[in-house]
């Protein structure tokens, strides 16, 4: 990955620019066997596609970008493409970890990590250290990571943390099952985009896409260059977002 974007100002609440925007990057297998090859020349093809889009994060300055890349469902592949895709991901910690860093971007892997091999926690966690302080663009790796979980974690971290009697005020408290997400601390998703053609949301972000604009295209992730990404920023900054107010309330709040 060859990022050498120059710094523009940063994205602001009035931009028409998301902050954060998640992607189920599906698609690559039925790329690869339309082109009479397997299924791994897909995924492979499909992490270029990521550095290019995390290239067109930076330039757009959206801050955060979050990627499905193995569902907890995903184990339920044949195994060589499950092993494929555990090599794939390895080798691109280490070969990105430097590029990552000097990209001055901040990774965060989140998902169920215990099921990868030591090998690869060690890998995710040196990353993870080594660009934690970076400034620019927060890169989120969703790897083995289910909705349900997320939510299902979140609830017993919350339970371990107060006593039965603090929990019956602090279930009701605002925020508290947020603050024990994966994303806790990034801004919520504004925008999802899911390519390959499939209308789901397949156990992604489920509390997370509460008011996300949802963004569905026919093209298969491997196809979806800058144009496409683009296509998709320009669909986003004529959506009006209402957050449960009317038309004519927004249109004030925009005023004052
Ligand atoms: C998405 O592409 C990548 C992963 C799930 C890892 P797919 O592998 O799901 O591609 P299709 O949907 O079979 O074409
Ligand atoms: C979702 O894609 C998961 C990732 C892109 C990592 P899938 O291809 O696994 O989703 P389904 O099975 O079609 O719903
Ligand atoms: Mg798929």
């Amino acid at each position: 990955m060859g990022l050498q974007v120059a710094s523009e100002p940063k994205n602001t609440s009035e931009s028409k620019v998301p902050r954060h925007i998640a992607i189920i990057m599906d698609g690559n297998g039925r790329w690869a066997t339309k082109k009479n090859r397997p299924r791994s020349f897909g995924h492979r093809a499909g992490v270029e596609v990521l550095k290019g889009t995390i290239e067109s994060c930076i330039k757009n300055n959206v801050e955060c970008l979050s990627v499905f890349a193995f569902s907890s469902e995903n184990w339920r592949r044949p195994e060589k493409e499950v092993h494929l895709l555990m090599e794939l991901f390895l080798t691109m910690l280490k070969s990105q970890a430097k590029v990552l860093h000097n990209n001055n971007i901040k990774l965060h892997i989140i998902g169920q990590r215990e099921a990868f091999s030591k090998a690869m926690q060690t890998k995710i966690k040196e990353v993870e250290n080594l660009t934690h302080e970076n400034t620019g663009l927060t890169l989120v790796i969703a790897a083995n990571y289910g909705g349900q979980w997320d939510l299902e974690q979140a609830s017993q971290s919350l339970l371990k943390q107060h006593s039965k009697q603090a929990l019956a005020g602090e279930l009701l408290a605002d925020n508290s099952i947020e603050q024990h997400l994966s994303t806790y601390g990034m801004p919520e998703p504004d925008l999802f985009i899911r390519t390959g053609g499939e209308k789901r949301i397949s156990n992604f972000f489920l509390w997370q896409l509460a008011y996300c604009e949802l963004y569905f295209t026919d093209i298969l992730w491997p196809d979806f260059d800058e144009c496409e990404f683009s296509k998709a920023l320009k669909e986003y900054s004529v959506r009006q977002r209402k957050f449960g107010h009317t038309a004519e309330q927004v249109q004030e709040l925009k005023q004052n």
